[in-house]
C-alpha cells in the first residue's frame, strides 16, 4: 500500500510529541478496554474529551445526497429498502446514477434553519453525510469532480455554512463519511461483493488504490477544513486490520475528535452505533449511541410515509437516556435542500417536551434501577453529593402512587413542570413512596423529580421465587429488545388490567429479565400465550443454555391459555433468561407471562 509518507509522518511526530507530554507530566497511561489510541491519551483526557457528547443525550443525523433525487424510484419502479441505498439495490450504472447529480439542485437550503430546527428540538449536535457509499461528497473535494461543486448546478460546498451555522449556535458538529463502500469511484467496496467484483466495469479498480487515492485524502480534507467534532465511519466491507490502521491515524489531524465504532479492522473507536434498536439494558463500558429514523429510510423515499409519532420518539429519547446512551434522530431532505414536513413536525413537538423537560435528559446518567413499569429513570448527582432522580412516567399510576425502588432517605419531591406541586413521600419496606396528585401534567411523559440523600442506594432487584414457589416473569418488567427495521413491527407492551402482553411479531425481537435463584434447579415452563399458529416455535436462553419449545395453537390473538411448554434447569445465582423465537414458520403471538415452577 501506497502511504502518504509526508501527512503520516507529521502525524507520528505528533503522536510522539503528545507521547513525550503524557510522560512528562506522570499521567497514568490506562487504557481503555479495546481502545488502542493514536492519541495516546489517559483515561481522565479521555473523559474530558467526551464530556460534551456524554451530556449532549440527543442529536440530529441527517443523510443527504444524490439519492435524494431518484427518492426510492428507478426506472417507475420503487424499489425496496432504504434510500440511499438505491444505487446498489438496483443495481444501477455509474453513468446513469451520476446523471441524478444535474437535479440535486438544493436552491431551498437553508443552514441556519436547519440549525435552529435541530435546536429547538433540544438537539445539542449534528452529524451530516459529507460522502455516502455513492461515494458523492457535499463538500469540494479536491481529489474527485464526484462532488457538489463539480457534478450538481448548485455548484458550491454544502458543508461549510451548516458548519458555521452549528458553531454559531452553539451546537456541536460531525460527519459521516464512508470510507469503504464507494459504488462510483473506481475500487470502492460493494456490500456483497468480493473484491474486485462488480455490476459496472465503471467499478474496475483496487481497493487499496481506492483508499490511498480517494478515502484518505477525502478523510484528511474534512478533518483539515471543517471545524468538526465528530467522524463517523460506516460500513467497514473490506476492511483488514491493515486498511483501518491506514486511515486511522488521520484523527490525529483534528484534537478533541470522537469517533464511531464502524471503522473496521478491530478498531472500537469512542462509541458503539446500534442502529434502529435500543438495547435492551443499555452497554456497559462503552459509550454508545443509537441512530433512528422517523418512518423507514435514511436518505429521503417519497412514499416512505410510516411515520413514528412524537410520543414514541419522546418516549425513545426518554428510554435511551435511562440506559446511559445518546439518540442520533435521522431527517432525509429532499434534493431542493427542504426537509420533509412531518419531520420537521416531529422534532416541533419533541421540542415542545424538551422545553419543559430537557433537564431531565440533558447532563444525565443511567437509572439506578431496572426499569419500573410506569416509566424511566434518569439521574444527575447533586453538588452537595445528594442524588437527583428523575422519574420520567409513561403511566400515570391508577392509585396515584410511584414505588422507587431506593433505600435513601428522601430531600425533596416535585413536579418538574410546576416546581411548586410538591408530592408527600415515605420509606416504605425497601423503597420510597410518592403520593401524586391529580392527572398526568403530560401525556408523553411527565417528569417528577425526587432527590435523595447521597448516592442511591438500590435493593437486589433481580427476580426471585416468589412466596407460591413460581418464578414469575410479566411482560410489564421484561427488558425488550427490538432488532427489526421496520418499527411498525416492533413489539410492543400492551397493558391490560386483566393481563398484560407483548405483541410479538419478529424474531429478531426479544423479552429479558435478570433473575436469581438459591440453589440450581429444574423447572417447569408455562407460558401464557395467544396464537393462531402452530409452527412456533420458543427460544428459552440462560447463558449459553438454549432450549427450544414448541408452541401449540391457542386457538387465535385473542384467546389467551396457559400451556406447560417443557422444562429447564437455571443454574444457582443470577442470571439472564431470554426469551426469543425461531426463525422459521414464526407467526405473531401475543406473549403474557412466562411462569417457571420447580418440577416436584
Ligand atoms: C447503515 C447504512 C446506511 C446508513 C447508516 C446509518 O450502515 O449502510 O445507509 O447510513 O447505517 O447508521
Amino acid at each position: 500500500m501506497k502511504v502518504k509518507i509526508l501527512v503520516s509522518l507529521g502525524i507520528s511526530l505528533a503522536i510522539v510529541i503528545i507521547f513525550f507530554i503524557n510522560s512528562c507530566t506522570g499521567s497514568t497511561e490506562k487504557k481503555q478496554k479495546e481502545w488502542i489510541d493514536p492519541l495516546n491519551e489517559t483515561v481522565e483526557q479521555r473523559n474530558a474529551r467526551m464530556e460534551w457528547w456524554r451530556n449532549a443525550r440527543f442529536g440530529l443525523f441527517i443523510h443527504w445526497g444524490v439519492y435524494s433525487v431518484p427518492a426510492g424510484t428507478y426506472n417507475g419502479e420503487q424499489i425496496p429498502g432504504i434510500g440511499e441505498w438505491i444505487m446498489r439495490r438496483a443495481h444501477i450504472p455509474v453513468d446513469e446514477y451520476r446523471a441524478f447529480a444535474r437535479e440535486f439542485n438544493p436552491v431551498k437550503y437553508d443552514p441556519g434553519a436547519w440549525v435552529k430546527m435541530a435546536k429547538d428540538a433540544g438537539m445539542k449536535y449534528i452529524v451530516i453525510t459529507s460522502k455516502h457509499h455513492d461515494g458523492f461528497a457535499l463538500f469540494d473535494s479536491k481529489v474527485t469532480n464526484w462532488d457538489i461543486a463539480d457534478a450538481s448546478p448548485y455548484g458550491k460546498d454544502l458543508l461549510k455554512p451548516l458548519v458555521k451555522a452549528a458553531k454559531k449556535e452553539g451546537l456541536k458538529i460531525g460527519f459521516y463519511y464512508s470510507q469503504a463502500q464507494d459504488w462510483t469511484h473506481p475500487g470502492g467496496a460493494k456490500s456483497g461483493y468480493e473484491e474486485g467484483e462488480y455490476w459496472d466495469e465503471a467499478h474496475a479498480g483496487d481497493f487499496d488504490e481506492y483508499l490511498n487515492h480517494i478515502a484518505y485524502p477525502q478523510t484528511e480534507e474534512i478533518l483539515t477544513n471543517y471545524d468538526i467534532d465528530i467522524l463517523w465511519w460506516d460500513t467497514p466491507y473490506w476492511m483488514t486490520k491493515e486498511r483501518a490502521e491506514f486511515l486511522r491515524p488521520l484523527i490525529a489531524l483534528r484534537p478533541g475528535l470522537i469517533t464511531n465504532n464502524r471503522l473496521g479492522g478491530g478498531y472500537s473507536g469512542d462509541t458503539d452505533t446500534p442502529e434502529q434498536h435500543i438495547p435492551a439494558t443499555g452497554i456497559e463500558d462503552r459509550d454508545w449511541e443509537v441512530c433512528m429514523t422517523m418512518n423507514h429510510t435514511w436518505g429521503y423515499k417519497s412514499y416512505d410515509d410510516d411515520w413514528k409519532s412524537s410520543e414514541d420518539l419522546v418516549r425513545k429519547l426518554v428510554d435511551i437516556a435511562s440506559k446511559g446512551g445518546n439518540f442520533l434522530l435521522n431527517v432525509g431532505p429532499k434534493p431542493d435542500g427542504t426537509i420533509p414536513q412531518a419531520s420537521v413536525e416531529r422534532l416541533a413537538e419533541i421540542g415542545d417536551w424538551m422545553d419543559v423537560y430537557s433537564e431531565a435528559i440533558y447532563e444525565t446518567s443511567a437509572s439506578p434501577f431496572r426499569r419500573p413499569w410506569w416509566g424511566r429513570c434518569t439521574k444527575k448527582e447533586l453538588e452537595n453529593g445528594d442524588t437527583r432522580l428523575y422519574l420520567h412516567v409513561f403511566d400515570w399510576p391508577g392509585d396515584n402512587i410511584l414505588r422507587i425502588p431506593v433505600l435513601n432517605d428522601p430531600v425533596q419531591c416535585f413536579s418538574l413542570s410546576d416546581k411548586e406541586s410538591v408530592f408527600k413521600n415515605e420509606k416504605s419496606n425497601n423503597s420510597l413512596l410518592i403520593e401524586l396528585e391529580g392527572e398526568a401534567p403530560n401525556e408523553i411523559c411527565s417528569v417528577i423529580v425526587l432527590d435523595i440523600k447521597g448516592e442511591p442506594q438500590v435493593p437486589d432487584q433481580n427476580i426471585k421465587i416468589n412466596d407460591d414457589g413460581v418464578l414469575l416473569l410479566t411482560p410489564e418488567e421484561s427488558n425488550l429488545e427490538n432488532r427489526g427495521y421496520i418499527s411498525s413491527n416492533h413489539a410492543k407492551l400492551v397493558r391490560n388490567n386483566e393481563l398484560s402482553y407483548i405483541t410479538w411479531k419478529e424474531t429478531n425481537t426479544w423479552m429479558e429479565w435478570p433473575v436469581e435463584i438459591d440453589q440450581q434447579k429444574a423447572f417447569d415452563v408455562f407460558a401464557v400465550v395467544a396464537t393462531a399458529s402452530s409452527g412456533n416455535k420458543l427460544i428459552v436462553e440462560v447463558g449459553e443454555d438454549k432450549n427450544i419449545f414448541m408452541l401449540p395453537e391457542t386457538g387465535g390473538l385473542d384467546s389467551f391459555e396457559k400451556i406447560k411448554i417443557g422444562t429447564i434447569s437455571l443454574p444457582t445465582g443470577i442470571s439472564t433468561l431470554r426469551l426469543k423465537g425461531e426463525k422459521e414458520e414464526w407467526q405473531q403471538c401475543y406473549m403474557s407471562n412466562l411462569e417457571l415452577a420447580p418440577v416436584k
